[in-house]
């Protein structure tokens, strides 16, 4: 596997892949949701590259940009072993330069649920996802439905945008548990890990309550009353949305998806279950 740091290098290194590229961005500190996007993409293409780089444009001043963890030896070597041909780890100076000036900004679907608690974290995504497929130029991107609103507005821009690139969404990985993968489930206690187990929990209680004819509302009081029965502090949103427009949907309506975030110890998890079969 070829390790670039420059957009000159990886230039250079794109002009050397035959065949089908496929692109897997991340921000490092890889775990198994990580490495089953380079699974699909061995699918999906002759070339795998991924890139690693914690965007501070998505970070909120108070957020967890210094703390996030980075480990990008260890990084190269599960991408090396998964069969990856390319990593590109450029620094935050070669991809915001001093005179950058350029912002994707993706109206209506960013604007709810995790645009609403993170301002500007979506128009961080945006630019640096759109710089990243047209630096590498894939033919397919993966990306993870763990993070769902995301995968919508990367949709949306990809399409606005005609950006010649195929977006595939992959199913979350979760623990032997039912919690979701996240390199933010480091920050959980022993104690906090194990609570953590709640927000899956609350999703498949109101997804079964959902489908066996429960209105919605009252599925979602009892599935934000779970979570602060289990100690979350914190609970920014609990909803059922339309799975591409992320706009709320109280009766039942074409391919919709819950949708939650919520907050343990100093920790902000979030997570989210397909409900597609109701109707
Ligand atoms: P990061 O959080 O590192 O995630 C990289 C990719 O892995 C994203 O597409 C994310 O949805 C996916 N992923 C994370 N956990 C997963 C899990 N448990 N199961 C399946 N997929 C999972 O998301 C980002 O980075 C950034 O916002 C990025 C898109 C790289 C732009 O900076």
């Amino acid at each position: 596997m070829q390790i670039v740091r420059s957009g000159e290098e990886l230039a250079a290194a794109r002009a050397e892949l035959q065949g089908t590229l496929a692109l897997v961005p991340t921000m490092g500190a890889l775990h198994a949701g990580h490495m089953a996007l380079i699974d699909e993409a061995k699918k999906r293409a002759d070339r795998i590259a991924a890139s690693i780089f914690v965007n501070p444009a998505q970070f909120g001043p108070n957020e967890d940009l210094a703390r996030y963890p980075r480990r990008e030896a260890e990084d190269a070597r599960m991408l090396e072993e998964a069969g990856c041909d390319l990593l590109w780890a450029p620094s935050v100076a070669d991809v915001y330069p001093d005179d950058f000036a350029t912002k994707i900004s993706v109206a209506g679907v960013s604007e709810r649920w995790e645009g609403e608690a993170r301002p500007g974290h979506f128009d961080g995504v945006a630019t640096v996802v759109a710089k990243l497929l047209l630096s590498v130029r894939p033919d397919v991107a993966l990306f993870g439905e763990k993070d769902f609103q995301q995968l919508a507005v990367i949709r949306r821009m990809v399409q606005d945008l005609n950006i010649p690139v195929e977006i595939v969404g992959v199913p979350t990985v979760r623990e032997a548990d039912g919690l979701a993968l996240s390199s933010r489930n480091a920050y959980l206690s022993p104690d906090e890990r194990q609570r953590a187990v709640a927000l899956p929990n609350a999703l498949k209680a109101a997804r079964e309550a959902i489908l066996a004819g429960s209105p919605v509302g009252t599925a979602l009081r009892e599935a934000k009353q779970s979570l602060v029965d289990a100690g979350f502090l914190r609970i920014d949103y609990f909803a059922v949305v339309d799975a591409a427009t992320l706009e709320p949907v109280d009766a039942p309506a074409g391919e919709m998806r819950l949708i939650a975030a919520a907050v343990i110890g100093t920790t902000r998890l979030i997570d989210n279950l397909p409900l597609s079969d109701f109707g």
